[in-house]
């Protein structure tokens, strides 16, 4: 009696596992298009790209998220400015290497604006990275296009937030317009390299926020980036570019930088059945900016100096 019931759980487990693999895949080619409803998985299973719909929206559009979680959360979108009406999009290489979103009537409503590849595949990598490369070249991190360089309103570990003055490639964190249209914001957290090169929030063209320059561990205003122990910061100043990145020591924590689109810079941690959280799961905030009156650029001047632990301005 024991041993059946303890038999049969495992074949259904085994039965999944074998079902997940066939299904998942990370590849887009010239022949295999992403059609809505289907979606690639990045290889280690941490994130999955496809159509979405935002809430209290009906429009369609190509995003990332996170894999494992119970909760949606979009990473990053193609498409923001230029949704699909209805579900008959698909994502998919033209034969010079363009990522391009169309649907069945053949409107383009997103272009990678790749440079010429012979052989393009478009592959969902394992750090959420979407990048478009030859397909027999053995790459070293070089690609035609990657998502990377087009972030939408969030950082991954791994990903870079500056600007690359070899070829003015600016990335910046644009936010949302609002919860339900992923179209760009007013917000933008940017690296401004005016000066000491230092992250800014953007409302329009008001400063509404900066880190304060690097001191080789942390931002100035950013004095709590010291204790998170389990990330480690990064920041790269030389003439060919300047920016800041993140990743986690602890590859398994799952993690998020937003410009959220009320104008917050927001760092996140997903937490699984977590104290903090009353025992569910969810994101844990550990760090978000502007803080305190503070922190606002405007309120400080150039020349004033705050203190983020009173929130005091101080002349
Ligand atoms: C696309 O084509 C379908 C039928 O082929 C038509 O009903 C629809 O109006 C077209 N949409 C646009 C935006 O042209
Ligand atoms: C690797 O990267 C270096 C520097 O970007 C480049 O010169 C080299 O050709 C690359 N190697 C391959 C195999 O792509
Ligand atoms: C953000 O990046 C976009 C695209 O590179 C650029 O046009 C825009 O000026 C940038 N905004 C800021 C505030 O850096
Ligand atoms: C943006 O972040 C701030 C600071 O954490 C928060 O108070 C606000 O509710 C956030 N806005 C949204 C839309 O999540």
């Amino acid at each position: 009696m024991m041993t059946n019931m303890q038999t049969v759980p495992i074949f259904i487990v085994s039965l999944f596992v074998h079902f997940s693999l066939t299904i998942a895949r990370d590849t887009i080619t010239l022949a295999t298009p992403l059609a809505d409803g289907e979606t690639l998985v990045s290889a280690g299973g941490s994130f999955v790209l496809g159509f979405f719909t935002p809430a209290n929206s009906h429009n369609r559009y190509v995003g990332l998220w996170f894999n494992q979680i119970s909760v949606q959360t979009i990473l990053w979108v193609a498409n923001r400015q230029h949704p699909v009406p209805d579900t008959t999009g698909t994502l998919k290489l033209t034969s010079d290497g363009n990522l391009i979103i169309t649907n069945q009537n053949s409107t383009i409503f997103w272009s990678s604006a790749t440079s010429s590849v012979t052989t393009p595949v478009a592959k969902l990598l394992g750090n959420g990275n979407l990048v478009v490369r030859e397909a027999n070249a053995i790459t070293n991190g070089s690609f035609a296009w990657q998502s990377f360089d087009h972030p939408t309103d969030s950082l991954l570990p791994g990903m870079k937030l500056g600007v690359d003055l070899r070829t003015g490639l600016n990335r910046n964190l644009t936010a949302w317009k609002s919860e339900s249209d992923p179209s760009p914001g007013d917000y933008v957290m940017s690296m401004d390299i005016l000066g000491d090169p230092q992250l800014t929030a953007w409302a329009g063209t008001a400063r509404k926020w900066r880190s304060g320059s690097w001191n080789g561990e942390a931002f100035t205003g950013m004095p709590e980036m010291k204790t998170f122990h389990e990330f480690n910061f990064h920041f790269f100043n030389t003439k060919d570019e300047i920016y800041y990145s993140y990743e986690t020591t602890d590859k398994s924590i799952i993690t998020r930088m937003v410009m959220n689109h009320t104008g917050a810079t927001q760092l996140f941690v997903w937490l699984d059945g977590s104290v903090w959280l009353g025992g569910s799961d969810g994101w844990g905030l550990f760090w978000y900016a502007p803080k305190t009156k503070c922190n606002g650029f405007s309120l400080c001047g150039s020349y004033g100096f705050c203190s983020i632990y009173t929130s005091q301005m101080l002349a």
